[in-house]
């Protein structure tokens, strides 16, 4: 079974030691709930560093709902046994306390690409998540840290912080990790029940469509409304949104130059799912 180190300093004089070695460190952040994304991630950070750590903390700061953060899935035992089959070198899984010591009081905020889509639905979200990943990349001092494509803004967040503030770590973004019928892999996921899990591919299916017209030059904003339309068909109750933005600052652009990234957020059977794929 991996080992599981709850101690931040305990960590560090483990990490110090590799890195005296001269070993490359690799970090694969998580709130638990393991799924093949998150494997996908970590067996990547095994093919490419010496030693793998995988952080699992549900970070209250990044909820918020605190419904959300209540039901939010806790299986750390589940967790490490997965992970000894990457294998990985150390869980680290602290407590709220070892995060957020009494008098913590700093806040880490990206502007500008933490701000629309994700941002203007969940206020606070990205500070809380640039907060803490802040904090797991000084506590782990790896030198690459992985991230999944599926959370887009998140990664571009992480990748503009990481530039802004000069931290030595390398931010690697990884492919989606999508079930058969095309749905991306997520621990809401488990929350659908048969009828929600079987219709819930369609809001990737719809926004593939969507992709596909405006590739073949049909009107963006059209595509995208009949993709809003099919969504709703196929009994999701609510789209947050589908928009066509810059993928690296998530603004509006007509710029055919960038490369661009459509992005989505909907609800069924009230459970919040996102996607995004390249147009
Ligand atoms: O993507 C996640 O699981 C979380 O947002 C992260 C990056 C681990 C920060 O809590």
């Amino acid at each position: 079974m991996t080992e599981i180190i709850h101690a931040a300093a305990e960590l560090r004089s483990r990490v110090r030691a590799w890195r005296a070695a001269g070993e490359m460190v690799g970090v694969v952040p998580t709130m638990g709930a393991l799924h093949e994304g998150h494997l996908s991630l970590a067996r990547r950070a095994r093919r490419e560093c010496d030693r793998v750590i995988t952080t699992i903390f549900v970070n209250p700061t990044q909820f918020n709902n605190p419904d959300d953060l209540q039901k939010y899935p806790r299986t750390l035992e589940a967790d490490a046994a997965l992970l000894s089959g990457v294998p990985v070198d150390v869980v680290f899984a602290p407590s709220v306390d070892e995060i957020y010591p009494e008098g913590f009081v700093t806040r880490v905020s990206v502007g500008g690409v933490s701000e629309p889509l994700e941002g203007q639905m969940r206020p606070g979200h990205f500070d809380g998540v640039a907060t803490v990943v802040t904090k797991l990349f000084g506590m782990t001092e790896a030198h690459r840290a992985y991230f999944g494509q599926k959370d887009w803004q998140q990664l571009q967040v992480v990748s503009r912080l990481a530039r802004d503030l000069n931290l030595p770590v390398a931010v690697v973004g990884c492919e989606t990790v999508r079930e058969a019928d095309g749905l991306a892999m997520s621990s809401r996921n488990r929350r659908l029940s048969a009828p929600a899990r079987a219709n819930a591919p369609r809001l990737h299916a719809a926004m593939t469509a969507a992709a596909e017209e405006i590739r073949a030059g049909q009107p963006e904003r059209q595509a995208i409304r009949d993709a809003g339309a099919a969504v709703l068909r196929a009994g999701f109750e609510r789209v947050e949104y589908i928009e066509l933005r810059d993928a690296e600052t998530l603004l509006t652009s007509e710029d055919p130059g960038r490369p661009r990234r459509m992005l989505a957020a909907a609800w069924i059977e009230g459970v919040r799912l996102i996607d995004n794929i390249p147009v």
